[in-house]
């Protein structure tokens, strides 16, 4: 029984800390299969010896029971809200106020952090074991969501100091953002679309009505995450300002958004930094609505106090809204390059975080109907980063009964062909592969910047050129001569020289953008890159086949099938041909003379003692060697780390070297 106790808490323990690596520091160290061993082994245990159960066990996330209601929770030190600023003018004034409360003009330190749009919750560690979790409700007292706030896998059931000299504060009330991921929140409301749900306007509704589900299995199936900015009570942590406060959470096995909080010397790299945030909003993968600016020092956070509803030392700048209201002027239905129909809302021109949007999409006929979605509605348009706008909802009570319902084609209305369905999906294609609409959406993908990146060669020519029956596959574009380009309309010789420039130019590529240039079908720019890394060459490309394609980390059955049947088909092969005919040069990867792992294929297990690793897959690479994430035959080396998984015994059996640690690091230098 006591090897039995042993195994448990071991297990608890690696567990514990793969979660951490995988949800909090992304960055894990084993494999999803790994992991899904170890917490089977101890779901068996558990369940076998249902004694030994605590609460803080990782299998203890998924509560069983649905609350009746939420309970109250008094919150001991206020969840007090942020003062707004919605310029610069705003944030000099706030600084200059500081200043003069404090009667000090020495300029303040700052930290600078994301504002994520989400909803603030507070956990409430006693000795290390999180007792409880509420939200803030009006700030004194809010609702208990413990059990929802469990399923979330990057808060610890149990702190879990990096270091062992870390000790854990005997009481620690932290608190944090709970959001969901912007494409998590897509996949949701399509979800819930099929399922003819109500869809949720945003990410922080999403996450919102996701936490607060009475009950906690639905919960567990909504992908929400935290980041941990403040903290109410705490006994027995030693910090002396914001940032420092920050970096101690983190060490107790917190999720912080370390990495974005930004610590400014003065007033103007405050402003610098939350510009640089607000650009950059658009590349998070979660929607942010502004900056949160924090006085750094605690001691004059103190001195600072607070005013009724908000702290005088900290201020949230707002960004531009990403929301607006307009007027729908015209629904019309566009093709695209895989044949898929959408509906494009022609909207009266309106003015969204600094881009004037012009159409919205409307996705799918689905989501007209779902939303009811009229001509001449008055909706609320949504622009979130370089995703298309789209229609968020419409304001009914702005209705006047001049609206027209919208009545879906039956056919392509490009080509007039056939339409259909697949039952999987919701979209309807046009099943043409000649239709006009197709191949031209295809050329402008194939010149696209991703792409083959052909400068210059935009919608008008490309145009031009299938309707002069000058291209037919993309492959023509590299034969033609001067006298094609001066045929067309609007082009003298300077932009003919240019563009068989460009066009000469884009002779030269890597793998990855070939690839994602052939438009194949779910393979987008990162499947392309994941393409490239495995194969490495073209012609290893063009034999790929299923089996070895699901090896690749990231492709599934989906992806492999499509990849398959495009180079299955013969005129797809043919264009290759003909591409490479052309001079199309494919850079590979760079052979690293003198380097004894160039061209060699490693993978990786277990944690490496001396680095990261990101850190040592980065040096393979440098190397010129290759990366995969599975032992097959083609696998040259296997790097072994500490506790090493399944694909120790697979490389023995199949006859991989193995290197230890110390062998690889010899190796590599
Ligand atoms: S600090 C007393 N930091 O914004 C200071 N808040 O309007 C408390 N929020 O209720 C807030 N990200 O829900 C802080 N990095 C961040 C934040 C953040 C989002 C939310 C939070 C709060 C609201 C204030």
């Amino acid at each position: 029984m006591e090897k039995i106790v042993k195994e448990i808490e071991r297990l608890r323990e690696d567990i514990r800390h793969h979660n951490r690596r995988y949800y909090v520091m992304d960055d894990p160290e084993i494999s999803d299969a790994e992991y899904d061993r170890l917490f089977k082994r101890l779901m068996e245990l558990e369940g076998r010896f249902p004694d030994l159960i605590t609460e803080d066990s990782p299998t203890q996330r998924v509560g069983i029971r649905p609350e009746k209601a939420f309970a109250e929770v008094r919150h001991h030190v206020p969840m007090l809200s942020l003062e707004n600023a919605f310029d610069d003018q705003d944030i000099l004034d706030f600084d200059a106020r500081n200043r003069r409360f404090l009667k000090d003009d020495t300029p303040i330190e700052y930290t600078v952090e994301p504002k994520i749009d989400g909803l603030a919750v507070e956990l409430v560690y006693e000795y290390g074991m999180l007792r409880r979790a509420s939200t803030r409700g009006d700030g004194n007292i809010g609702e208990e969501v413990t059990s929802n706030v469990k399923t979330i896998f990057s808060v610890p059931l149990k702190l879990l100091p990096i270091r062992k000299e870390i000790v854990i504060p005997d009481l620690l009330e932290v608190r944090g953002e709970v959001y969901m991921e912007t494409k998590a929140f897509e996949s949701l409301n399509r979800d819930r679309m099929a399922h003819d749900l109500p869809v949720f306007a945003n990410p922080r509704n999403g996450a919102a009505g996701s936490l607060r589900q009475l009950d906690p299995r639905i919960s567990a199936k909504r992908p929400l995450n935290i980041f941990c900015y403040g903290i109410g009570r705490v006994n027995g942590l030693e910090y002396a300002t914001q940032y420092e406060l920050m970096v101690a959470i983190q060490q107790l096995g917190l999720r912080v958004n370390r990495p974005h909080i930004h610590l400014c010397r003065s007033i103007d790299e405050v402003i610098a930094y939350c510009h640089r945030l607000e650009e950059e909003r658009d590349s998070f993968p979660f929607e942010i609505d502004g900056a949160v600016i924090k006085v750094n020092r605690l001691a004059l956070q103190a001195a600072l106090g607070e005013k009724s509803r908000s702290p005088r030392w900290a201020l949230a700048y707002k960004f531009k809204p990403s929301q607006e209201i307009t007027k729908i002027v015209k629904i019309d239905v566009q093709v695209g390059r895989t044949g898929v129909l959408t509906p494009v809302a022609q909207l009266e021109p309106v003015e969204i975080g600094g881009v004037w949007v012009k159409r919205a999409t409307l996705h799918n006929q689905e989501e007209i109907r779902k939303k009811d979605i009229r001509e001449l509605d008055t909706v609320v348009v949504q622009r979130a980063g370089d995703v298309i706008p789209e229609v968020v909802k419409v304001i009914e009570s702005k209705r006047t009964g001049e609206e027209r319902r919208f009545e879906f084609p039956r056919s392509c209305p490009v080509c007039g062909g056939e339409v259909q369905k697949k039952e999987e999906e919701v979209a309807l294609r046009c099943i043409n592969p000649g239709c006009p609409a197709q191949v031209k959406e295809s050329f402008r993908h194939f010149v696209s910047k991703g792409a083959m990146n052909i400068d210059g060669l935009g919608d008008k020519i490309i145009s031009q050129l299938l309707e002069k029956d000058m291209v037919q596959v993309e492959a023509d574009l590299y034969y033609l001569t001067r006298e094609d380009l001066l045929r067309l309309d609007k082009i003298e010789n300077k932009s003919a020289t240019n563009l068989l420039q460009s066009i000469e130019e884009s002779k030269k590529t890597t793998l990855s953008r070939f690839i994602f240039a052939l438009g194949i079908r779910h393979v987008g720019a990162h499947v392309a890159r994941l393409l490239a890394d495995h194969y490495q060459k073209l012609d290893l490309f063009m034999r790929a086949n299923r089996d070895e394609l699901l090896t690749i980390k990231g492709i599934g059955k989906e992806i492999a099938e499509s990849i398959t049947d495009y180079l299955k088909n013969r005129t797809n092969r043919l264009n290759i041909e003909r591409l490479l005919d052309a001079g199309i040069q494919i850079e590979g990867t760079p052979y690293v003379s003198g380097s004894p792992i160039s061209g060699k294929t490693f993978v990786i297990t277990g944690s490496l003692r001396s680095m990261k690793r990101a850190g040592a897959e980065e040096r393979i690479v440098a190397k010129g060697g290759r990366l995969a994430s599975t032992v097959t035959a083609g696998t040259d080396y296997l790097v072994v780390g500490e506790s090493p998984g399944s694909k120790m015994a697979k490389a023995e059996a199949s006859g991989v070297s193995i290197l230890s640690e110390g062998e690889f690091l010899a190796l590599i230098e």
